[in-house]
């Protein structure tokens, strides 16, 4: 595999471990990626809930935590570190302060569209920072809109881009019934998006990579998005089930235990679709059922606690500490590829493999 380069920063493996709330991607996944040569990612969403006074004070407990698990990450790892903040969330900008304060590698912003520069963060902060952005999109029209945007508003564009294709786990940047349309693919995306940001690439004299996600699971599918020209690749259901996963022991069984049947579509309280494996909390929000709510803070900025069906944090937190009959996991359509829960050095020692492998069939094809 190419190492994978995001302006000054050369990621030496291509793979980044997505960002994975609440509290299953923190300093022990990411720091092992990390010292992998990818990118390990903590996931920012909800972080403070592990904080025991999270209910009184949430917004503090967040930048606490994060701060918290960033330096446990950096005293593991000399490799790169980045963190997902949601834009969703409704302490966006205390986080991404958090983060550039702790001169993180790189910001991956999700769920949202960024557009508008944070107001309550100094602009020195902003601009004279190390610190890559990448934000994740699920088209190249909106790779595009924020390309243009970014360029007239602030004359700059993001480090690199990354596109998720609807088999992934989690939130959906698509609208249900889009997520079985053949017509919509990670590759198609992946090279409209090549095409739509050349143009900047041209105007500031940069190379922008493009970073694929969403159903890549071995290392054929990152040869084979590769090969339509992705320079890396993003994956979260691969990783749950390491040693090194943050998640409980539960969560993983979880996913070893899951057929394909069993992985499923919720419509989430960010607005979105949202990629889960089903049980018996999932039956019952899928048949309208509500579940009690009580809210200590309105962590996202769209949702009306008092409307909505049931809290998604929570529901993902409970599930991360193992608590199923309140919660669900998140998990991508190859989640039920798991077999086994290894290491994060032999899960990217078997991708690598695979990898070769494809390169190896593809080669002698060509003969
Ligand atoms: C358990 C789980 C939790 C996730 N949580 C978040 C999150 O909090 N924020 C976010 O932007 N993406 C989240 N994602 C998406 C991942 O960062 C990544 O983009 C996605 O997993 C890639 O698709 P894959 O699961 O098929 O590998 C989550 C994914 C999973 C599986």
């Amino acid at each position: 595999m190419n190492e994978l380069k995001i302006g000054n920063l050369t990621v030496k493996v291509p793979i980044i471990q997505g960002g994975m709330g609440v509290c299953v991607s923190l300093s022990g996944l990411a720091s092992a990626v990390a010292n992998e040569g990818g990118i390990g990612v903590i996931s920012a969403v909800g972080i403070g809930m592990t904080e025991p006074d999270f209910r009184k004070n949430l917004r503090e407990a967040n930048k606490r935590a994060l701060k918290k698990e960033i330096r446990k990450a950096r005293l593991k790892t000399n490799g790169i570190l980045g963190v997902n903040i949601m834009l969703a969330a409704s302490d966006f900008d205390d986080l991404l302060e958090v983060a550039l304060k702790e001169r993180i590698d790189v910001v991956f912003i999700g769920a949202g569209l960024p557009l508008k520069k944070p107001s309550n963060i100094k602009t020195s902060l902003l601009e004279y920072t190390n610190t890559k952005f990448i934000p994740k999109v699920s088209s190249a029209r909106t790779a595009k809109l924020i390309f243009r945007h970014w360029s007239e508003k602030y004359d700059r564009i993001p480090d690199a881009i990354v596109i998720e294709g609807p088999l992934s786990g989690g939130h959906q940047g698509f609208r249900k019934e889009d997520l079985n349309n053949p017509e919509i693919s990670l590759s198609t995306i992946v090279r409209n998006t090549i095409h739509e940001i050349d143009f900047f690439e041209q105007k500031y004299g940069i190379e922008i990579p493009v970073i694929a996600a969403g159903g890549i699971y071995s290392g054929k599918d990152i040869f084979d998005i590769m090969s339509v020209g992705a320079k890396g690749v993003k994956m979260g259901t691969r990783f749950v089930t390491t040693n090194e996963c943050d998640a409980s022991i539960e969560f993983k069984q979880n996913y070893l235990s899951c057929s394909p049947n069993d992985i499923t579509i919720i419509d989430s309280p960010v607005g979105l679709p949202g990629r889960v494996i089903t049980n018996n909390f999932v039956q019952e929000i899928q048949t309208g059922k509500k579940k009690p709510i009580n809210c200590p803070w309105k962590c996202l900025k769209i949702c009306d606690y008092r409307k909505v069906q049931f809290c998604i944090a929570e529901a993902l937190f409970n599930a991360a500490t193992g608590n199923f009959r309140n919660g669900f996991s998140f998990a991508g359509t190859k989640a039920f590829l798991a077999k086994e829960i290894i290491s994060v050095k032999e899960t990217i020692n078997q991708l690598k493999n695979e990898y070769l492998r494809e390169q190896l069939r593809f080669e002698l094809i060509l003969i």
